[in-house]
């Protein structure tokens, strides 16, 4: 419930950092945890159990979704974890999703279960519990012990539930999750399964909402840094604060606003919480003096501290990173950051990456945003959804503006619930500098409906953030009516020829770049090769339909295409080129056996095609010389090779073998070719500018594979069960070159605290698996013999003398559990009893259950007079995990059945079942064009992590990663 807000203005105690007070060393204590809920998860794919949503009974959620059912016998995962990676490839499935074998077609897949057990405190009695979800795709189910909690069915929106009324404080609880991905939301390959990271947040009855703030800055006129106002930036803070108990309550809300030297500011107020309510509270603080601006140059971030008081006692505080920035557009001079023209040198990607699909881990979201800004790029469009957390937080830090995109376009209340949730997670993020409300939409886009319903998103998104404006991504319908005839700026997909001619009658309009390029290209591929699926990674498009180009990218430019012509109108923003990063699916221009998209600038390991090296010439301002193709043609000597030379030096000299063959000069956003009479040897060219030379390179032939080379992106990681090193793996010559066409198969092994996450090399049509998982078996011995039985008429009483051990059953019927008749009549309820044998090797086992093929009516189970658990499942097989009360030798096990329907009992046999000793898998990757990628991942021991890679005939590498002890974030046990 929302209640009336506040505007109160606030004194301001100015550069408290002189007095030497640094708030960032001692922070306050407050109830609010926030812990990760990522480790030590089950997971099994497929579903056995129906909908496992009891609606005639609540809490009674059976199959994996009741808490008492046994997950001993599934694989344990760490979140993030997407399924889809595992999966093989098929010529049958869903080309646009990378031929996985996932979704229609193929149900078995297309289903999964997670569960996570976990003890919650005693102390935790009387806080507010959330359970949330950062991402899972896609149409999850979730019940907390038991109780339907909620589904959701985007893959990509975080949500959370308050689990206060259904959690066990003091006792075991149970989180299970149903994940069905069988329908897609998009149209590129989007993984299955918890991909994003899951928290346990606990906080105090009164305390700050979930996404409860807002903390905004904006300058007296749009000049920002320029401008008359230069040295101030107002602040303004919103915060919700919610009051989950009977009695209301005098609540004081103090907010300080720290840079990483000490207080620049800071502001409260005190207000009444009536009972059960919520409330907004805004503050108007007033101004930091001389702000430290936000940019991706210059990522300055400052830190909100809000903290809630209650009768003097601190009862929760939050740390909020924000920056300070403004963001507008300008019909003539286009985007505007910090109030000056700032050119969008933009890349949209989809969140995927070799190895590890969709779950991606943080450290791999901050190596993605780096290997981006190396070669210039200066913004990043999530298309088409709302990203990870973690990607805009690398975004704010590491310095790349974002294009946050929305995905589902609608306004009824669930799409309008979905929207005003993305906006208020991501609104701090000063990187975010606007929204995009949708992409592509042809089936409305131009429709007067369309127009009403993109017009009421954009009213909210404006009610919520009144900083920042919308966008949406439209590819031809630039008419009148539609998204165009509303949206604050009119974003462009390819259609650059439709620009000028719509800016010129509409010369009021902001217009972005939303998504251009497509360029196809594969990694170090210099002919197109259609058997394969490679394209040539000249900068060269083919819009016409043949044989070698089945599916063309009639819609697309060159890079060069369409960087020079944005680049040359300042009113267009500049925009953002389709893709940063190759992903899987959408294997354009081909089809089977390439499974990959080849848009990427970069691969999918984020190795550079050679178009990298175009963008970084005219993003970047110092001196790029890059010479293409690379220099290994035997046979082909005497022919003309197509030499490129991509280069912001002013001209260019090229030489084969010393000898000079011209110098040319370098036009603005181009590049330089020669035809080339090939000799082995070496290609190299020289740079200059303003008649110095600036820069030189070369390729050089090189000789066969010889050794191979691993360098890990980080040497140093943390302990943490988090952190990776991401490790290029090259195939060198005997000199130590580069083999830019080694093909080897390379073998894994790694030692220490570390394991190995995944693999991958780049080559849109391989098909080796990016994941091996460890193998395991059960075997079962049968438990049908010497059961007996017994009616009784008190199925209710938890201390049947039958439980005991040593109750004595030697006068009781033989019951045959093996057979399919039930014992028990309508109503009748009975104890069966029998003695489980069990030898030390059995005990050994990773996981020992105890499996009835039906137990027909709810099952009591007792093993040495101990409570093993229970099962509900009259219609499946069920299982209860025992290994922890058994012991070797003889074990009485009690089984009490209630049963109130017709007929009951225990059918179809009894076994015990072992899990063997799972095998570990051998980790292989083919190098693809010379190199391959291979991502190592911490545990939580510190220690060295040793890599080596072998292959046959070369000389192999060992190399090492250091561990190091760290303090890891707060997780649930
Ligand atoms: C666009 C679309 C992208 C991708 C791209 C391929 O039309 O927005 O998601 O499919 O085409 O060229």
């Amino acid at each position: 419930m929302k209640t009336k807000s506040f505007r109160v203005f606030l004194i301001v105690h100015l550069l408290l950092a002189a007095a030497g007070l640094n708030l960032f060393a001692a922070p306050a204590a407050s109830p609010r945890e926030r812990l990760l809920l990522d480790a030590n998860w089950k997971f099994h794919p497929g579903n056995d159990w129906g909908i496992a949503q009891n609606l005639a009974k609540a809490g009674s959620g059976s199959g994996p979704a009741g808490i008492w059912f046994s997950d001993a016998n599934w694989r344990t995962v760490n979140l993030p974890h997407d399924w889809a990676v595992e999966l093989p490839f098929n010529k049958t499935a869903d080309s646009s999703h990378g031929f996985k074998a996932l979704g229609h077609g193929f149900p078995s897949n297309s289903v999964a279960w997670y569960r996570r057990t976990f003890e919650m405190p005693k102390a935790d009695a009387g806080k507010r519990l959330w359970l949330e979800f950062d991402g899972v795709f896609r149409d999850c189910d979730v019940f907390v012990n038991g109780w339907f909690i909620g589904h959701h069915d985007s893959g990509y929106g975080s949500f959370r539930y308050d689990i206060t009324d259904m959690a066990d404080c003091g006792g075991k609880n149970v989180v299970a999750v149903k994940v069905d991905a069988s329908e897609s939301e998009g149209w590129f390959y989007e993984g299955a399964g918890i991909y994003r990271h899951v928290w346990l947040l606990k906080t105090a009855p009164v305390a700050i909402a979930p996404d409860g703030i807002f903390v905004r800055s904006a300058f007296k006129t749009n000049e920002g840094a320029n401008g008359p106002n230069k040295l101030q930036a107002d602040l303004y803070i919103e915060t919700r604060v919610m009051n989950s108990q009977k009695e209301s309550v005098q609540a004081r809300i103090n907010c300080v606003i720290l840079d990483n030297e000490g207080k620049e500011a800071e502001t409260d107020h005190s207000f009444k919480l009536e009972p059960w309510s919520e409330k907004d509270v805004q503050l108007e603080t007033g101004i930091v003096w001389a702000p430290k601006l936000w940019s991706p140059e210059t990522p300055n971030l400052y830190k909100l501290v809000t903290t809630v008081e209650v009768d003097g006692k601190v009862v929760d505080r939050q740390e909020t990173e924000f920056g300070i920035r403004t963001v507008a557009f300008d019909k003539d001079k286009g985007f505007l950051l910090n109030g000056k023209p700032y050119v969008l040198k933009g890349t949209c990607n989809h969140q995927d990456h070799a190895g590890v699909g969709a779950a991606l881990p943080d450290a791999l979201q901050y190596f993605r945003v780096q290997k981006l800004k190396e070669m210039g790029c200066n913004a990043y469009r999530t298309s088409h959804n709302p990203p990870t957390p973690e990607l805009l937080e690398a975004c704010d830090r590491l310095g790349l503006l974002v294009l946050d995109e929305n995905r589902l376009v609608g306004s009824d209340p669930l799409h309008l619930k979905w929207l005003e949730e993305f906006i208020r997670r991501d609104r701090n993020h000063p990187s975010v500098f606007a929204w995009s409300l949708g992409n592509e939409e042809w089936n409305v886009q131009g429709a007067a409906g369309g127009q009403t319903v993109i017009r009421t998103m954009q009213n909210l998104v404006r009610w919520l953030d009144p900083t920042r404006l919308c966008t949406v991504n439209v590819n031809g319908s630039y008419g009148e009516t539609g998204f165009f005839a509303v949206i604050d700026v009119k974003g462009f997909s390819y259609n650059i020829g439709s620009m000028d001619a719509y800016h010129t009658n509409h010369p009021n309009a902001n217009i972005l770049g939303t998504e251009t390029a497509s360029t196809v290209t594969t990694r170090g591929i210099y002919t197109n090769d259609t058997a394969n699926g490679y394209v040539a990674a000249y900068d060269i498009i083919t819009t016409n339909q043949s044989k070698d180009f089945p599916n063309p990218v009639t819609w697309g430019e060159t890079a060069e295409g369409w960087w020079s012509f944005y680049n040359a109108r300042p009113w267009s923003s500049g925009g953002f080129a389709w893709t940063g990063f190759d992903y899987r699916g959408e294997p354009t221009p081909y089809a089977w056996p390439c499974i990959n998209s080849h848009f990427g600038i970069l691969d999918m390991c984020g190795f550079r095609k050679d178009n990298a090296w175009y963008y970084q010439a005219w993003w970047t301002d110092k001196p790029v010389l890059h010479l293409l193709p690379h220099w290994n043609w035997p046979g082909k000597e005497g022919q003309n090779i197509d030499v490129w030379c991509y280069s912001n030096c002013k001209e260019v000299e090229l030489f084969l073998n010393g000898q000079s063959l011209g110098r040319k000069t370098m036009k603005k956003d181009s590049h330089l070719e020669w035809q080339v009479s090939y000799a082995p040897g070496t290609l190299s060219a020289k740079g200059y500018t303003d008649g110095k030379k600036v820069a030189e390179t070369k390729v050089e032939t090189t000789g066969a594979p010889a050794a191979i080379q691993l360098t890990p992106d980080r040497s140093t990681i943390n302990a943490d069960g988090e952190d990776v090193s991401v490790f290029t793996v090259a195939v060198t010559d005997a000199q130590g070159r580069g083999v830019p066409v080694a093909a080897d198969l390379v073998h894994f092994e790694l030692s220490g605290p570390g394991k190995i996450l995944g693999v991958g090399n780049g080559d849109p049509s391989c098909h080796e698996p990016d994941v091996y998982l460890p193998v395991w078996s059960s075997h079962s011995v049968a438990v049908d013999d010497g059961w007996r039985w017994e009616k009784t008429t008190q199925p209710w009483n938890a201390s049947l003398p039958e439980f005991a051990a040593a109750f004595d059953d030697s006068t009781w019927a033989p019951a045959d559990v093996q057979s399919v008749t039930n014992q028990l009549g309508g109503n009748e309820h009975g104890v069966f009893r029998a003695h489980l044998k069990v030898t030390e090797t059995e005990l050994a086992a990773d996981a020992v259950e105890l499996c009835f093929g039906t137990l027909n009516g709810t099952g009591k189970i007792y093993i040495n007079g101990q409570k093993a658990g229970e099962t509900h499942d009259s219609d499946t097989a069920s299982s209860v995990d025992v290994k922890h009360l058994l012991h070797p030798g003889d074990n009485p096990v009690t089984v009490l059945v209630e049963n109130y329907s017709s007929s009951g009992g225990i059918i179809k046999g009894v076994t015990l079942r072992m899990q063997d000793k799972s095998v570990l898998p051998g980790w292989k990757r083919s190098v693809f064009n010379g190199r391959a990628q291979i991502i190592v991942q911490s545990t939580k021991e510190p220690g060295a992590i040793k890599l080596t890679a072998s292959a046959d005939g070369l000389s192999p590498a060992t190399v090492s990663v250091s561990s190091q002890p760290c303090t890891p974030r707060p997780a649930v046990p």
